[in-house]
């Protein structure tokens, strides 16, 4: 009896001793045992591509490490698949940092990461160290700029989950994505100050299935902008300010654009923000949709426009010669459940295109008070909204 439970106990033993085994055999390729610095000032870019290309190109499953340090990364990185399999980035505790001087960056991106499937990225800090390019022009008034580069672009990176990441002072965008499908990104951390120029936090294009969860943006551009070909995006318990808070578009300004079809943002909240919920679109321009678009359990806390929908956005000079109402055809939107306060009067702005009305938008139990003075306006043109509940302002009814 006793000789047989030994057995099994030297079998479990060894079972155990092969699955360890098994789980060794995932490669951890860490960056500083690949040679990086990590000490702020060398460049530990080009170890750290080399690196990737270790990882991406090994039998998986493998890890690209960044043990606890800061990383000087020279642009551009550029981390590509596909992969042999699944793959991890795992940053806990590490910063990687951009160079300040804006002459070294020729390209859009700092950080470039494309045709992974699978990938996993955990932890990490990315500083665009942008303080010094916000001062330079605007990418929308000078094409010169718009070489700005973006922190983290993410091009067709699927199947994928970004956690626990945090981007800062970006010198453009801090988050680019654009062909990634069914991807998360989860407590994702951005900060930029308020001032800062192009900066949104994510912006999303052609893409089909994204969800953006429990993060915290504050940045000097849009928390969230959902470019041309959005679709199902979900966006859940975010919170946003300083910023100019979530904004589908800005649509109709160029040709052929695909439509941004279903927007879900619900439990977030928007402090001292310039928008809360708004939909853009250029006058003039060109055709686009917009549908199945629903924000709901919102609260904005000292918010200048709290619900908008602008048809006429027209923030430069060059948009006023192509005017005349906008091509952008807008239905099946709701606003539900959306409570505070607005900086200004017309706390809720529904401004459609005369050629392209707004169909099926409803407002269901709107509740926003003007910070002081006289109470809160609505404004409406090219629209009947179906009105659900309580909505304060009253919505278009004169
Ligand atoms: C995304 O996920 C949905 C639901 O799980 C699935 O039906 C769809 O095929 C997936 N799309 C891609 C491109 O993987
Ligand atoms: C989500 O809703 C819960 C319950 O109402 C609330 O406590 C929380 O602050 C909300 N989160 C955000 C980001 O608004
Ligand atoms: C609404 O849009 C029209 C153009 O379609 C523009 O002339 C008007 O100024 C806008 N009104 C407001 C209040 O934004």
């Amino acid at each position: 009896m006793g000789i047989i439970i030994k057995l099994i106990q030297s079998a479990l033993c060894c079972l155990f001793l092969l699955s360890l085994a098994v789980k060794n055999h995932a490669a951890v390729i860490d960056v500083k045992t690949k040679g990086a610095k990590g000490d702020g000032v060398t460049d530990d870019g080009p170890v750290i591509m080399n690196a990737w290309n270790e990882a991406c190109g090994g039998a998986p499953p493998n890890t690209l490490l960044f043990p606890p340090g800061t990383y000087m990364a020279f642009p551009h990185i550029k981390l590509t698949g596909p992969c042999k399999g699944p793959i991890e980035i795992k940053a806990t505790g590490a910063t990687i940092k951009a160079p300040s001087d804006l002459t070294l960056f020729k390209k859009d991106t700092w950080i470039y990461i494309s045709f992974v499937d699978g990938l996993t990225m955990t932890g990490g800090t990315f500083d665009g160290q942008g303080q010094q390019s916000w001062r330079t022009k605007n990418c929308n008034n000078d094409k010169a700029a718009c070489t700005k580069p973006v922190n983290l672009r993410l091009r067709h990176v699927s199947h994928s989950l970004i956690k626990d990441v945090t981007s800062i002072h970006s010198k453009r965008f801090h988050i680019a994505m654009m062909g990634c499908d069914n991807t998360t990104l989860d407590h994702i951390t951005i900060n930029a100050p308020g001032d800062s120029v192009n900066t949104d936090g994510v912006h999303t294009s052609k893409l089909n299935g994204l969800k953006i969860l429990n993060s915290d943006i504050k940045t000097g551009d849009d928390c969230i902008s959902f470019g041309e070909g959005s679709k199902n995006i979900h966006v859940e318990k975010v919170t946003c300010g300083p910023g100019h808070g979530f904004s589908i578009g800005s649509l109709g300004n160029s040709p052929n654009e695909e439509p941004v079809q279903g927007i879900w943002v619900k439990n977030c909240t928007l402090a001292r923000t310039d928008n809360g919920v708004r939909i853009k679109t250029w006058p003039g321009g060109y055709p686009g949709t917009v549908s199945d678009v629903h924000f709901e359990d919102i609260v904005v806390d000292k918010v200048a426009n709290p619900i908008i929908i602008d048809q006429n956005y027209c923030p430069f000079r060059s948009c006023v010669q192509t005017s005349g109402p906008s091509k952008v055809k807008i239905s099946d939107v709701s606003f539900r459940n959306i409570k505070g306060t607005s900086t200004t009067q017309i706390s809720l702005k529904l401004n459609c295109s005369a050629e392209a009305p707004c169909i099926n938008v409803e407002l269901d139990n709107v509740n926003l008070v003007h910070t002081r003075g006289p109470p809160a306006k609505s404004r409406c043109f090219n629209i009947k909204p179906k009105i659900v509940g309580q909505v304060v302002p009253p919505a278009c009814s004169a």
